[in-house]
C-alpha cells in the first residue's frame, strides 16, 4: 500500500481551503484536518476550548499559538500517520516550528498554495453559508437541495459568526502579516506548490490533484 499523504493546504480567508480539502481528504482516504472546524465545534459544545477560542474568532484574530498547538500536536500524536490534510494550520512561525519538531524534517509532502485574488474571496465569503452540525460548507450560488438544510447531516445551514465585513478585513490582514511570509519558510525546504485557486470548485480540484500527485513522484 503507498503511504499516507501528508500535507498543508493554505491560502486567504474564502480561498476555498475548506472546499477542496474536504474533496481531496476524500479522493486519498486520509483525514481533513481543519483547526477552524475544531473551534467551532468546540465553541457549539460550549468546552473551555471552545470558550477560549470564541472571542478570538469572532473578532477575525487568530487564536494563541500555545492553544492551536496544543489542539494540533495532540491530534497528530494519536493520529498522524494514517495521512492528513491539514487546513488552516500553521499561520504563524511559531505554529510552523512547532509543526517541524512534530512531524520532523521529512514528514509531510507538500504544502499546496491556493492562489485567489482578495476580491473574489471577499465575493466568496458574502456568499457563504455552513452546516451548523457537521460544517460542510455551500454558497448562496451553490446551496443544499433542501434550503437551508445540509446534504451530508440535515444539521441547519446559517452564516458563520465571523463572515462579518469587518471580521473578515481583520483576518485577511492577519493572513498578510503573519501566514504569507510562511510561504517562503516552506519554499525553503522545497515544499511549496502554488495553483490557481481561480475558477470553478472541480477545474481547482483537477489542478490540486494534478499537483499533489507531481509532488509526491517527485520526491
Ligand atoms: P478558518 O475556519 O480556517 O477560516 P479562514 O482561514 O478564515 O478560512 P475560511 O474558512 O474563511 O476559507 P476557506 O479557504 O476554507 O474557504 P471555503 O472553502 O470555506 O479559521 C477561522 C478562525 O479560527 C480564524 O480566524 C482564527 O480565529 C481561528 N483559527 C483557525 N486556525 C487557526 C490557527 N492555525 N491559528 C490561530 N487561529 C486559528 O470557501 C469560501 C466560500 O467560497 C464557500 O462559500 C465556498 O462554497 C465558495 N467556494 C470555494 N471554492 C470555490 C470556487 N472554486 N468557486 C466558487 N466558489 C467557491
Ligand atoms: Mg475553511
Ligand atoms: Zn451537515
Amino acid at each position: 500500500m503507498a503511504y499516507a499523504l501528508k500535507m498543508l493546504i493554505s491560502g486567504k480567508q474564502g480561498a476555498g481551503k475548506g472546499t477542496q480539502a474536504a474533496k481531496l481528504a476524500d479522493h486519498y482516504g486520509v483525514a481533513h484536518v481543519s483547526t477552524g472546524d475544531m473551534f467551532r465545534a468546540a465553541v457549539k459544545a460550549q468546552t473551555p476550548l471552545g470558550q477560549t477560542a470564541k472571542g478570538f474568532m469572532d473578532r477575525g484574530e487568530l487564536v494563541p499559538d500555545d492553544v492551536v498547538i496544543g489542539v494540533v500536536v495532540e491530534f497528530l500524536t494519536n493520529h498522524g500517520d494514517d495521512g492528513f490534510i491539514l487546513d488552516g494550520f500553521p499561520r504563524t512561525a511559531a505554529q510552523a516550528e512547532a509543526l517541524e519538531e512534530a512531524v520532523g524534517e521529512d514528514g509531510l509532502d507538500l504544502l499546496l498554495d491556493l492562489d485567489v485574488p482578495t476580491d473574489i474571496v471577499v465575493a466568496r465569503i458574502a456568499g457563504r453559508r455552513v452546516c451548523s452540525e457537521c460544517g460542510a460548507t455551500y454558497h448562496v450560488d451553490s446551496p443544499p437541495n433542501v434550503q437551508w438544510v445540509c446534504d451530508v447531516c440535515g444539521g441547519a445551514v446559517v452564516q458563520r459568526d465571523d463572515d462579518t465585513e469587518d471580521a473578515v478585513a481583520t483576518r485577511l490582514q492577519a493572513y498578510q502579516e503573519q501566514t504569507k511570509p510562511l510561504l517562503d519558510f516552506y519554499a525553503e525546504r522545497d515544499l511549496l506548490v502554488q495553483i490557481d485557486g481561480d475558477g470553478d470548485v472541480d477545474e481547482v480540484f483537477a489542478r490540486a490533484v494534478a499537483a499533489i500527485d507531481g509532488a509526491r513522484a517527485g520526491s
